[in-house]
Order: structure tokens, then C-alpha cells, then sequence
């Protein structure tokens, strides 16, 4: 342990598995305590075990990002268990491909729910929380290379994380007086189920269009979920005191090619 977040609390929405996890174990290895706020009880408690296992400090909630109450609940136990609440990742999200031809107004508004309703619950009330702490504190949320580059059958998501942009700014413009910054980052192509899901759905051919991605990827190869936990840390922890309203993409140089395959 390097100690960047020593006696710092944090939340990690989706925190039980694939990038959320990540970044919940590494924010653990720098000494922060570590709520996985996660939707199955199961994927949350063995998440902990994981990371409790490795002498990290974590525990797992219930928590649906897409309910207020849920939310609201999972911050204030997160205040009795540890007394404060420093950063807050709104990294819980889903996706979904659809030709907009084929528009589902249900998958639509589960999607906006989730991926935009989750951050701006998740902002309101760790900003709140953060506030009445009285120390500042760091939200970071967790977006995607396609809120900014378009990619096929995209019109939900890539809408979805193009407001999640703009929340970020906006919301950084509200809470930096209170020492609160609001960063966002971008991940690219993640090789995990969410991204290979996807590939499945808009390709006839899927092992042809993840061969596609990666070379529209400058570095060459997909993502880790390690990859996306280092910027995390950086916007977590003091080194990025001074830096708020940003979108950070962490995609590998996808954008160098101005648009990913
Ligand atoms: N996988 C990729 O290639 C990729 C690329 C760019 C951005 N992202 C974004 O990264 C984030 C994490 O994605 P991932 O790849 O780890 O996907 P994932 O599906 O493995 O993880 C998403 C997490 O969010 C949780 N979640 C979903 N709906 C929830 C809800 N209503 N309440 C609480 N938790 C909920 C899931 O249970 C899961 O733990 C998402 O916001 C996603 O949009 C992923």
C-alpha cells in the first residue's frame, strides 16, 4: 500500500464486478474504505470478501442507482458505518444497441435511468453528504469513448453518456465553491462482457468487428479494467487537486483516429 487515500471513504456504484471493482480494489490498496454499492447481494458480498481478503477495508450494499431512495439509503449507511464520505464513483451503468429504426421506448428509459439517472442521484447526494463534511471531495464518473465518438446502433447509450459529459461539467460549475470537483472518464473498448455484448448484437461476424476495434486503437490492444482504475486514482486522490469539469479519455488513442470502428 501506498497510502494516496489513507483514511478516505468512498463509494463505488457497480462496485462488485468488471471496472467497478477494479477501481474499488486499487482505491482499497491506497487505504481507503471502500463501499461496493451493488445491485445483487451475492456479486457485492464476495466482491468484499475479495477485497478484505487482500487487507483492504470494504463493504458491500444494496443499491440501485436508478432508485432515489436506494441511493439516498446506501450514502447515509455509508456515513454511519465510516463517519465521512470523500469520493463518490458514479460508474454503474448498462448498455444496450438498437437501429433506431427499432427504438424501444422501455429499453430507452431503463437505459437513461440507469446511466443518467444513476449519476445524477449518485451526485446529488454524495455532493450532499460531501457538503455537510465539510472537507470538499471528488466525484467521478464513469462515461464512455462513445459520449464522445459515434459507433453503430449507438443513438440510447452514446446519448446516454453524451449527458453524463455535460452533467459532469455543469455539476462541477455548482460544486466547485464547495471544494467538491467533478471529473468524468471516458474508457474505451473495455475487453469485457458489456463490450463483447455489444460487438454481438451489431455484427454478423463479432470476431471480425473486435478485430476492427482494436486496430482503431493507437496503442493496439482493448482495455483492461486495471486500465480505467489508475485514472480513477489519480481523479480520487490529491494529485488532480486542482482539476475539476474535465473529461479524461482513457481509450487507448481511439480519438486520434477521429471515429472508432
Ligand atoms: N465495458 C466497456 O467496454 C465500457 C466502455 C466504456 C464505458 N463503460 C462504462 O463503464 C461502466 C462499468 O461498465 P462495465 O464494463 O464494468 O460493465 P458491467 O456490466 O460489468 O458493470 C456494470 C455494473 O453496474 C451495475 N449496475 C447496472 N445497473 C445498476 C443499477 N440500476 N444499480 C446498481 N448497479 C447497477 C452492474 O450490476 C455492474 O456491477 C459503465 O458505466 C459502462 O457504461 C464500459
Amino acid at each position: 500500500m501506498s497510502g494516496r487515500l489513507e483514511g478516505r471513504v468512498a463509494i463505488v456504484t457497480g462496485g462488485s464486478r468488471q471496472i467497478g471493482f477494479a477501481i474499488a480494489r486499487r482505491f482499497a490498496v491506497e487505504g481507503a474504505s471502500v463501499v461496493l454499492a451493488a445491485r445483487g447481494r451475492d456479486d457485492g458480498l464476495e466482491a468484499e470478501q475479495t477485497i478484505r481478503a487482500a487487507g483492504g477495508e470494504a463493504t458491500a450494499l444494496v443499491c440501485d442507482v436508478a432508485d432515489e431512495a436506494s441511493v439516498a439509503a446506501t450514502v447515509d449507511r455509508t456515513l454511519e458505518l465510516y463517519g465521512r464520505l470523500d469520493v463518490m464513483v458514479n460508474n454503474a451503468g448498462t448498455g444496450t444497441a438498437e437501429d433506431i429504426t427499432d427504438l424501444s421506448w422501455d429499453e430507452y428509459r431503463r437505459v437513461i435511468d440507469i446511466n443518467v439517472g444513476g449519476v445524477l442521484l449518485g451526485t446529488k447526494y454524495a455532493a450532499r453528504a460531501m457538503q455537510l463534511g465539510g472537507r470538499g471531495g471528488s466525484i467521478i464518473n464513469i462515461s464512455s469513448i462513445q459520449g464522445v465518438l459515434p459507433l453503430k446502433q449507438s443513438a440510447v447509450y452514446a446519448g446516454s453518456k453524451g449527458a453524463v459529459n455535460l452533467i459532469t461539467q455543469q455539476t462541477a460549475t455548482d460544486l466547485g465553491p464547495f471544494g467538491i470537483r467533478v471529473n468524468a472518464i471516458a474508457p474505451g473498448y473495455i475487453d469485457s462482457p458489456m463490450m463483447h455484448g455489444y460487438h454481438d448484437l451489431v455484427s454478423s461476424s463479432p470476431g471480425e468487428a473486435i478485430g476492427a476495434a482494436k486496430r482503431s486503437i493507437v496503442l493496439g490492444r482493448l482495455a483492461t479494467t486495471d486500465d480505467v482504475a489508475g485514472p480513477a486514482l489519480f481523479f480520487a486522490s490529491d494529485d488532480s487537486v486542482y482539476v475539476t469539469g474535465t473529461l479524461m479519455l482513457v481509450d487507448g488513442g481511439s480519438q486520434c483516429h477521429g471515429a472508432i470502428a
